[in-house]
């Protein structure tokens, strides 16, 4: 079930979510040894992060709460870990200003093996920050720049992380911001940002940063996924949408692909059961393509 989203080859459309179990050595080399189709790191910054302090992720049945603060280990580490990949390796570059983030990405096209960058311009948890992908104007402007000061057509593919948008207008208002840059794919969606779960029994948040606020992610989240890939494809047919957002199992896989996904990624499920997700999600993809007698990812024809 391969999948070439510009000269990134894919040899299994699901991969992991940057978040969840991809920050350190040790993280990327299980996902190396994973059924996961590319490496996907932890959105680095310029310097390494300890993020947000106390209790920063919680989870139950249906949902999940983070609010990580960017915790990572500096975007040379990352660009290292490119001699020890061996498979397609997806940077997550999430620096903290667009300074950082030029100079995280001309770092990216100095290293030997070529390397897939995901641009995340949606993180929810930074203390005092706002996302930008929310900032419809700054969009606009701050990925001029990035294409004026960085050769991106050298990646192996170049995309954006986008949160989810819940009104109509608002993917228009994106399409026009964005359409005029040659970006290989998106990434929707991330977390459902600014959340607060309460655990009535403490009378507290299940988390401590930001007063309990934090990104949701889990099963419930699934619908505006679906429904964030589906209304990008729509707009931009030519552009690949890996789809993210509470894929649990080899259905919600398929669901994705119906809803106009060429990819999909794992986040809170891969959290909850380590690498092991990948293997099990993509044997009951498989079936599920077998019981439909589709033999590639082109038979499954997205809805209307
Ligand atoms: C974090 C959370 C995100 O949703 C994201 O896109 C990047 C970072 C975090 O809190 O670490």
């Amino acid at each position: 079930m391969k999948i070439k989203i510009k000269n990134l080859e894919l040899e299994i459309p699901i991969l992991n979510a940057s978040g969840p179990r991809c920050t350190t050595e040790k993280e990327l080399l299980d996902l190396e040894d994973s059924l996961s189709g590319a490496v996907v790191s932890k959105s680095c910054t310029l310097e390494m992060r300890e993020g947000n302090k106390g209790k920063r992720y919680w989870d139950c049945e249906t949902l999940s709460i983070n609010s990580m603060g960017l915790p990572n280990l500096g975007f040379e580490f990352y660009g290292e870990m490119s001699k020890k990949v061996k498979k397609p390796y997806i940077i997550s570059v999430g620096g903290l200003s667009l300074e950082d983030n030029v100079t995280i990405l001309n770092h990216f096209l100095t290293l030997e093996k070529k390397v897939g960058i995901e641009l995340n311009l949606s993180c929810p948890n930074i203390i005092g920050k706002g996302q930008l992908a929310y900032d419809f104007d700054c969009l606009e402007e701050y990925l001029t720049e990035i294409f004026e000061r960085v050769d991106i057509s050298k990646f192996l593919a170049f995309g954006i992380k986008l949160p989810p948008y819940f009104e109509l207008t608002h993917y228009v208002g994106v399409y026009m911001k964005i359409s005029k840059f040659p970006i290989d794919f998106i990434t929707c969606i991330n977390s459902v940002g600014n959340g607060l779960v309460i655990d009535y029994e403490r009378e507290k948040p299940v988390i401590e940063p930001k007063n309990g606020i934090g990104g949701l992610g889990g099963s419930i989240i699934k619908p505006v996924g679906l429904s964030n890939v589906y209304n990008f494809k729509k707009l931009f047919p030519k552009i690949d949408i890996i789809g993210c957002g509470g894929i649990e199992t080899g259905k919600d896989v398929f669901e994705y692909f119906l809803a106009g996904a060429s990819a999909v990624q794992i986040g809170t499920q891969f959290h909850k059961e380590g690498t092991g997700c990948f293997k099990r999600i993509y044997e009951e993809f498989l079936e599920i393509m077998k019981s439909k007698n589709y033999k590639s990812l082109s038979d499954i024809k997205i809805i209307p």
